[in-house]
């Protein structure tokens, strides 16, 4: 059986990009946990966070894990970052598929996703915002993942190619 190919890490980190590129190369459809909260919900991730609270969003966000990991067809996932929070979580990403962390320093994950107003949790200071979530969620990313890739420095296209060997690699072995 062939499972899902889960990506998970801080925001920045490059899930979205990495994981499109997973999904051509590999044939499958790619899935955005936050893009299907935002479907469901009506609203985007931002609105909902202001309207709604951050509660509500991840108790959105266990609802959008247990639907993604109920698809039988196999899918790469790019998961927000806080997914890795919830132990059910965890425990449903990693008997779905493969969960890979894409792992970097905050400095660079703050560069990548620059300024904006599309991620609530950053705020004003996102080198010191993810600095701080980095050092609160690495355990949590631990034991999510059943495969780590650092991605310091590297360019989409290597971290896309290093993820897809050691997904290979997991595959064969389970
Ligand atoms: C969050 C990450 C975001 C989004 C929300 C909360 C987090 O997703 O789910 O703003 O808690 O790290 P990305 O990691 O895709 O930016």
């Amino acid at each position: 059986m062939t499972g899902h190919l889960v990506l998970v890490g801080l925001m920045g980190a490059g899930k979205t990009t990495v994981g499109q590129e997973c999904a051509r190369r590999l044939d499958r459809p790619f899935v955005d946990t936050d893009v299907e909260i935002e479907r469901t919900a009506g609203h985007t991730v931002a609105e909902i966070f202001a309207t709604e609270g951050e509660e509500r969003f991840r108790a959105r966000e266990r609802d959008a894990v247990v639907e993604v990991c109920t698809r039988t067809e196999p899918l790469v996932v790019a998961c927000g970052g806080g997914v890795i929070l919830d132990p059910a979580n965890r425990e449903a990403l990693r008997a779905a598929g493969t969960v890979v962390w894409l792992r970097a320093p905050a400095v660079e994950l703050a560069a990548r996703v620059g300024a904006g107003e599309t991620r609530p949790l950053l705020a004003d200071d996102p080198v010191g915002s993810l600095a701080r979530l980095e050092r609160e969620r690495e355990p949590a990313y631990a034991a999510a993942a059943q495969v780590v890739v650092d991605t310091a420095g590297l360019a989409p296209t290597t971290v896309t190619e290093r993820v897809l060997s050691a997904f290979a690699a997991s595959e064969v072995r389970s």
